[in-house]
């Protein structure tokens, strides 16, 4: 079943947390999608608003709605960040990276006051690790990065876009990592991920996320401080 519903109703809702004069961080992905077609029709009646995005899709977007872009080279603070998640737990602890787009949606969400993520109903879990981890790296000896991985038993698939291999927008490649069956501590583990060279970032987000939008199938959406 498609949740559109739900996603259009939570990135139309967390368009009208946006105000006059914000610097804002466009997130990237179907239920970011729908934020900002919402604010581009805010932005044609009137809100004044500059913004930069996550990834070149979104970035497209905006341009093609009229929204005024902060260039990356320019980017300092942002008042505030409207990006999905894969999953989001009761401690508003996050997987995100499913669009391939972390590296810079970290970036975007460390520069902004508060990250606001924009989710449908389903993205809410007890336990973080259902969905694959997205893990950036570097394509250069590759396979080096992904046996020194192995040995902290993050094993997975290097993400493919049809016959070839998926290229994020910074040219890297990505590690869909099965957590699944890791009983230890991710934010542990987290830190041992990082410190591989050739791993530019990975797909947790942790201590991030401010205010959520959740959005449900009925068309409504509710904005929440906590879960
Ligand atoms: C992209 C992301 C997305 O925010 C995440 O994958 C959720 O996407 P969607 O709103 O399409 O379910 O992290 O890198």
């Amino acid at each position: 079943m498609s949740n559109d519903n739900a996603k259009q109703a939570a990135g139309y809702k967390a368009a009208e947390l946006v105000e006059d004069g914000m610097k804002v961080g466009l997130g990237t992905g179907s239920t970011a999608y729908f934020f900002i077609e919402k604010l581009i029709e805010r932005c044609k009646a009137g809100l004044k608003i500059e913004a930069i995005a996550t990834s070149k899709k979104s970035s497209e977007q905006a341009e093609a709605g009229g929204i005024k872009l902060i260039l990356p080279e320019q980017l300092q603070c942002l008042d505030i960040d409207i990006d999905g998640a894969d999953e989001i737990d009761h401690h508003k602890q996050m997987i995100k990276g499913g669009g391939g787009a972390l590296f810079r949606e970290k970036i975007i969400a460390c520069a902004a006051k508060e990250m606001i993520v924009v989710i449908d109903e389903t993205k809410l879990v007890e336990k973080l690790g259902a969905h694959p981890l997205p893990i950036e790296i570097t394509p250069y000896g590759h396979p080096s990065i992904i046996e020194k991985l192995r040995r902290l038993e993050v094993c997975g698939e290097v993400r493919r876009d049809g016959e070839k291999l998926y290229l994020t927008d910074n040219g890297n490649l990505i590690l869909d990592a099965n957590m699944g069956g890791y009983t230890q501590s991710l934010q542990e583990l987290d830190q041992k991920i990082l410190s591989i060279p050739g791993v530019i970032e990975s797909g947790f987000f942790w201590n991030l996320a401010g205010r959520v939008v959740v959005g449900y199938n009925d068309g409504h959406a509710e904005v929440k401080e906590s879960l």
